[in-house]
């Protein structure tokens, strides 16, 4: 049956990025019904609201939901639950995406255009499984709120069951054991009981189930350091939702750019994933044709393999890009000087 693949463009570069994907998709010929809708300040600015409950029905019903990116300065001054971002994480909570992969690979052409010297990253492969719809992020209570002689308090809750925890540390150990069969867990059990809780789970899950593969844990402090001294040290790490996003940030630069890694966000089996590139609407380049689409196509890959059934096509893309890649085609965060469009097509070309 053709699978259905919904787009979600955003703001900012994702349109732009997502451009790119489509021309791909054109030149793949593949079996997808694609769509598309309005998402985050796009969505706010036709709609008032970030998402539209059509929207997220829409999501959950196709196979893959692939987005650009939201947000950007025209909306931050909005209520937090009126904003772009609001609508991403209504998204990732309502598809029940909990687990987010995000691969930190080095490509060979790339080695020396991270912040680090080549021997660092040269052949680099970290693959971040970040709690996604849980945390800080979804904890409440939650707000400003005025507590009287001119003060304001601004309050966030973070907060983890036993369940939330071991189903991603799950998705972590299952994965570890088709890559090195390495998994160091990051949190700040030093300080915080949501961390002591995630590694105590961590450690007991890996003691019924997983004892074949190697666990380590990490305080997150910590990581955020090992990851620029010795970042090949690691193979999986599986880490809470507001960690990995910092920390995945981080190890972006490793890669060469924020613009090369991409994201798969999975759930329970069957159901719907949600691809996204890591990085933002990027508005100090946007407009511009300055962006990297390299990490939106290499999400769309990660959809094609995981929610689309088209693994031969996700090998086809992931080499194109290695190729061009390979060949010079860069865009300017990688030290090249290739237009958005121009990136795109060299990776075409590349199929
Ligand atoms: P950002 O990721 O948009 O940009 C950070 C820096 O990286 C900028 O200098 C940008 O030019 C550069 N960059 C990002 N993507 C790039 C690409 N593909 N090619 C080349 N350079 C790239 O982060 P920010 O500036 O902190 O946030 C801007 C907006 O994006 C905010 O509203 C934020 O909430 C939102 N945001 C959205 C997502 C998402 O939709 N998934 C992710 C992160 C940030
Ligand atoms: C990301 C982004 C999002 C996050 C924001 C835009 C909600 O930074 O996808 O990494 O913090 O999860
Ligand atoms: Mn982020």
């Amino acid at each position: 049956m053709t699978k259905s693949l919904l787009l979600l463009p955003g703001d900012g570069i994702g349109p732009e990025v997502i451009g790119e994907v489509k021309r791909l998709i054109g030149a793949l010929a593949l079996d997808i019904a694609v769509e598309e809708a309005l998402f985050g300040g796009a969505a706010i600015d036709a709609t008032g609201l970030p998402i539209t409950d059509e929207t997220v029905a829409r999501a959950c019903s196709s196979d893959a939901v692939l987005m650009g990116a939201v947000g950007g300065p025209k909306w931050a001054g909005q209520a937090y639950d009126r904003r772009p971002e609001a609508g991403l994480l209504r998204l990732r909570s309502e598809m029940g995406v909990y687990a987010n992969l995000r691969p930190a690979r080095c490509f060979a052409a790339l080695a020396d255009s991270s912040s680090l010297k080549r021997e660092f990253v040269e052949g680099l492969d970290i693959l971040f499984v970040r709690e996604l719809v849980g945390g800080v992020y979804f904890g409440t209570p939650r707000g400003i709120e005025d507590i009287g002689g001119g003060e304001r308090r601004g309050v966030n809750t973070q907060v983890y069951t036993s369940s939330e925890i071991r189903r991603v540390a799950r998705t972590a150990f299952e994965l570890a054991r088709g890559r090195s069969n390495r998994v160091c867990s990051a949190e700040k059990s030093n300080v915080m009981e949501s961390g002591l809780l995630w590694k105590e789970e961590v450690t007991a899950l890996h003691k019924a189930e997983y004892a074949d593969v190697e666990l380590t844990h990490m305080l997150a402090d910590n990581m955020a350091m090992q990851l620029v001294k010795n970042p090949k040290q690691f193979d999986v790490i599986v880490t809470d939702n507001l960690f990995g996003d910092l920390l995945s940030d981080e190890a972006a630069m490793l890669t060469g750019s924020l613009g090369m890694l991409p994201s798969a966000a999975i759930g329970e089996a069957g159901k719907p994933g949600l691809y996204e590139p890591i990085h933002g609407s990027a508005p100090d380049i946007a407009g511009q044709g300055l962006a990297n689409p390299c990490a939106a196509i290499l999400s769309f890959a990660m959809a094609l393999r995981f929610s689309l059934g088209e693994t031969a096509a996700a090998d086809r893309v992931e080499a194109a890009v290695d190729k061009a890649l390979t060949g010079g085609a860069c865009t300017r965060d990688i030290g090249g000087t290739l237009s958005t469009e121009e990136m795109g097509t060299a990776i075409i070309a590349a199929l």
